[in-house]
């Protein structure tokens, strides 16, 4: 069933899973979910949502997305373990389309020194675990860990071992980002050509960035027969990133003409995708990014301008619009009603219950009342807060604080399971005497990695959107929030993490290492 005669290439997204596996990178349950709806509503057609062996977390996010999913394939990840691929497969029982994507090391340098098995013995684990696989499910993936470092001849004899017990899929990574566009290529070829039962497979891309090589090697190796991409949005994933899928989908559309084939995927939702695996992240997009960054459509130099201006195809290969971008615009201000608040919410893609809108609506009149030009960003960053902090366990109610060249004095009154306490603490300038009330009033033994402050728009009077990092006992957070007020927006921040915190010390479960 090999599809390399066909143009069609199937998007497998892995944000979830190689994504979420980047420290500093992970999601809430909620988030996780949320993620899933918007990539299977864009045409993404698998969805790899988690590790289930990792933790009782992981395996309940992927079993909840399995069973919300309607037309996507969701795929559960496990090591060439038993009790790895039961559990994987326990996961997405409840998917009208379940997969189990296994792998094992197929490298030398993997099977000495990490492994210690000969390539025997890998072969004999290789047969045994997917026939185990595809016992439990019809659609079985088996990727070839550091499949790029491996003799083409072993390799070989891999992908034929593993179609034989079941496979369906045979991903080919390369782990480590070391390929070249070329010999990408040149390993597919092979594998199509000289394993006898290639044609019962699709054969499929995953490729790391350590060299900046992902999406050229992940279309290289299309060129070379594979019909499966793996990727991640916004390039998410271990090290220097997977292969980003806007990249990857808008390289393929824009240049038809030497790359033809074709996705499912619905090229104007990459920026929305792009912005929410961002704010669930706290990641921020570089300015420069392709496709997503928001300099992506900018053009600053007088010649472009001009060029632009005459004819926007002198500089542009694809329109902002085919993307997704909507213009920055002026959107309302203080008189602007429920009514026009609601249409420009639903111009954004949000879709809020009655209660949820109030709320917001209050929100965006307050912040019209502080802020004069209230941007389609500022509602956004709004509205993502507002969804964000519907479940919280602590609220911020009110912040003074006090600082200057003698030291930073702050109050702080917190909301904390309804009940209202304040504290005031002294610091090393406003945001450390802001953080040292919180941590008075709720004692954590979190570790602050990252502070950073971005304006959600221009001018002196834009929204600062403030993200930190937290660290408690290996599990890692980030917390987010957004305000006129950079104070305020910190302590926000601060508390959506010890929010955050709160849900993963009660997520009990033994945490894997990736193999
Ligand atoms: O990079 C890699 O080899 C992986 C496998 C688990 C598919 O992520
Ligand atoms: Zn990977």
């Amino acid at each position: 069933m090999t599809n390399s005669a066909s143009d069609r290439v199937v998007i497998f997204d892995t944000t979830l899973r190689d994504g979420e596996q980047c420290p500093g990178a992970s999601m809430t349950f909620e988030e996780k979910l949320e993620v899933a709806e918007l990539l299977e509503e864009m045409g993404v057609d698998i969805i790899e949502a988690g590790f289930p062996i990792a933790s009782v977390g992981d395996f309940e996010s992927v079993q909840e997305i399995a069973r919300r999913a309607k037309k996507a394939v969701i795929a559960g990840l496990a090591r060439a373990i038993p009790g790895d691929i039961a559990r994987a497969g326990e996961a997405v029982r409840l998917a009208q389309r379940g997969r189990i994507h296994t792998f094992v090391s197929t490298s030398p340098i993997h099977l000495e020194h990490q492994m210690r098995k000969t390539q025997e013995q890998v072969i004999e684990i290789i047969a045994a675990t997917v026939a185990q696989a595809r016992n439990l499910v019809e659609d079985v993936e088996w990727s070839a860990m550091d499949a790029t470092r491996t003799p083409l001849d072993y390799l070989a004899r891999c992908v034929e071992t593993a179609i034989k017990a079941g496979a369906t899929t045979i991903n080919l990574p390369d782990t480590v980002g070391y390929s070249t566009p070329d010999e990408y290529a040149h390993m597919f070829r092979t594998m199509i050509e000289k394993v006898p039962n290639a044609d019962q497979a699709i054969f499929s891309t995953h490729c790391h960035d350590d060299l900046g090589l992902a999406v050229a090697n992940s279309l290289a190796g299309v060129a070379g027969g594979a019909r499966q991409i793996e990727c991640t949005i916004n390039g998410l994933g271990e090290r220097a990133g997977n292969a980003a899928l806007e990249e990857v989908v808008m390289a393929l559309r824009t240049r038809r003409d030497v790359l033809p084939y074709s996705t499912d995927i619905d090229a104007t939702m990459l920026t929305r995708a792009s912005k929410l695996v961002s704010a669930v992240t706290s990641f921020p997009v570089q300015y420069n990014k392709a496709i997503v960054g928001r300099n992506a459509f900018a053009h600053e130099s007088g010649i472009h301008q001009d060029g632009m201006l005459k004819n926007a195809q002198t500089y542009e290969i694809m329109t902002p619009e085919s993307v997704g971008v909507t213009k920055t615009s002026l959107v309302m201000g203080k008189h602007s009603g429920r009514a026009a608040f609601r249409t420009k919410l639903k111009d954004l893609g949000y879709q809020l219950g009655e209660n949820a809108f109030e709320d917001a609506f209050n929100q965006f009149k307050a912040l019209a009342d502080r802020k004069k030009h209230v941007y389609d960003e500022d509602i956004e960053a709004l509205v993502d807060q507002e969804i964000a902090l519907a479940d919280d366990r602590i609220k911020v109610l009110s912040l003074t604080v006090i600082a200057g060249t003698l030291g930073a004095q702050s109050t702080v009154t917190l909301d904390i399971d309804g009940e209202h306490k304040t504290v005031q603490e002294t610091g090393n300038g406003p945001v450390d005497a802001i953080f040292n009330s919180i941590k008075t009033l709720v004692p954590n033994e979190a570790v602050l990695e990252l502070y950073q402050v971005h304006a959600v728009t221009e001018g002196t009077d834009a929204q600062a959107e403030v993200s930190v990092r937290l660290t408690e006992n290996g599990k890692t957070v980030t917390g987010r929030a957004a305000d006129p007020d950079t104070l305020v927006a910190s302590a926000r921040a601060y508390v959506a993490g010890l929010n955050k915190l709160m849900i993963k010390r009660n997520t009990v479960g033994a945490q894997v290492m990736m193999a």
